[in-house]
């Protein structure tokens, strides 16, 4: 929760949503507030710090900050949560209400799918056998809803934390696996093992150290390797699983391949690469790229898709990575995009729409530099148009409260 004080133009802000140019004064410990050394947030790391220092809150004198912190002049006053709640007030049409619906399931789903994904790990982590028949409850649901609304879970998992990578990297490929396999007109028995594969496809990690895992920086040769290794405990893990499809272990198992043998664990090459492990590669690699992490800024659905082409033919399949781009969109709802008029808005409702004319939510003014009053901005009914998508990472503001 935001509020401001009354005296001042102090705005009490949570540090998951601070940004480049607040000038932070004070850091809220619940009942004490602990006066730390003020000062102007000028870079990223500043941010990082206090969230590993598990603050919750500081305080931003919206005077002091930059016009590039969303805090300058008629926005500094107000607080971060009504500019944020502004968006969430009950849209009028019955469209919007149900996407709000479909949206807010869609997060009971994600969250539900993290805490049994992490109980997974804990428990291959252990030793312990994996359980299938609870993975494969979980995926009939990601796919029910990907059936019901195939972009409300993307809108969800288009907002991430750092911090649960795994847990959410597992999710969304599962997701993605769903979303690309219907649109490749699978069978349901497949959309279903597909879901299960992606959700268990990196189980192996959990016997990787964190401090490589989570490495700000550039691997080393040998640190690689180590990483790699998480695809060997995968199939130690998986060896003694005879529920579990092989379609579903293709997924653990095929992921990193390429084309050219090049990949790992074995070095497949060709045909010996299975339509299932083809299509795992494509959405592990997409879904890696999109995320923000501690030692990369997330890159936009356009600039994922250059990757993925880049490797074309040689370690991915081509026709695969033209039908992927196809099915997810340049623009997939839950995007970042910038309109013609400066405003910067997610992708809010793509359904039965022209690519370029999405529904988008709106919210920060570019050329203002500061937050603005939400509204949506219909593309099919408006002179404005798509100027460009952006990454989350590049902004100097944080988009996540609007999401
Ligand atoms: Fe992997």
């Amino acid at each position: 929760m935001t509020a401001s004080t009354a005296s001042s133009q102090l705005i009490k802000v949570p540090v998951s949503r601070l940004a480049l140019g607040m000038y932070v004064t004070d850091v809220d410990q619940s009942k004490v507030l602990t006066v730390v050394t003020a000062g102007l947030l000028r870079r990223r790391e500043a941010i990082s710090r206090l969230k590993r220092s598990n603050i919750k809150f500081v305080w931003v004198d919206a005077n002091k900050s930059l016009p590039g912190s969303g805090l300058n002049n008629q926005a500094g006053s107000r607080s971060l949560h009504r500019v944020a709640q502004q968006g969430l007030k009950a849209p009028n049409s019955t469209r919007r209400q149900t996407l709000l619906c479909r949206q807010k399931k869609a997060r009971h789903l994600v969250t539900e799918a993290k805490g049994m994904i992490r109980k997974v790990l804990g428990e291959v982590f252990e030793g312990k056998a994996i359980e299938v028949a609870p993975v494969e409850v979980l995926a009939d649901k990601i796919i029910e809803s990907v059936m019901l609304d195939t972009d409300a879970l993307q809108y969800v998992s288009a907002l991430r934390s750092k911090d649960a990578y795994l847990l959410e990297h597992s999710v969304n490929v599962a997701v993605l696996l769903v979303t690309f396999g219907r649109h490749l007109d699978l069978p349901a028995t497949t959309l279903r093992q597909l879901a299960v594969g992606g959700i268990l496809h990196d189980i192996g990690k959990i016997r990787i150290d964190n401090r490589i895992l989570h490495k700000p920086g550039r691997l080393t040769p040998q640190e690689y390797e180590q990483i790699k290794q998480h695809q060997a405990f995968a199939m130690d893990a998986l060896a003694n699983s005879t529920q579990l499809h092989p379609v579903s272990k293709e997924v653990c198992l095929m992921h990193h391949e390429k084309l050219d043998g090049s990949g790992y664990p074995c070095g497949l090459a060709g045909d010996a690469i299975p339509l299932h492990g083809r299509i795992s590669n494509i959405c592990d690699i997409y879904d890696a790229l999109t995320a923000d992490r501690c030692y990369k800024e997330a890159m936009s659905p356009a600039a994922a898709f250059k990757v993925l082409l880049g490797m074309t033919p040689d370690q991915l399949d081509q026709q695969l990575v033209y039908e992927f781009i196809r099915c997810v969109g340049v623009y997939p709802v839950g995007s970042l995009v910038q309109l013609t008029d400066g405003r910067v808005g997610i992708v809010w409702d793509a359904c039965g729409r022209e690519v370029r004319q999405p529904v988008v939510k709106c919210f920060y003014s570019l050329k203002q530099q500061h937050y603005t009053e939400v509204s949506f901005v219909d593309l099919q009914r408006s002179p404005l148009e798509i100027e460009r998508g952006i990454s989350a990472g590049s902004l100097t503001f944080d988009p996540s409260a609007f999401f």
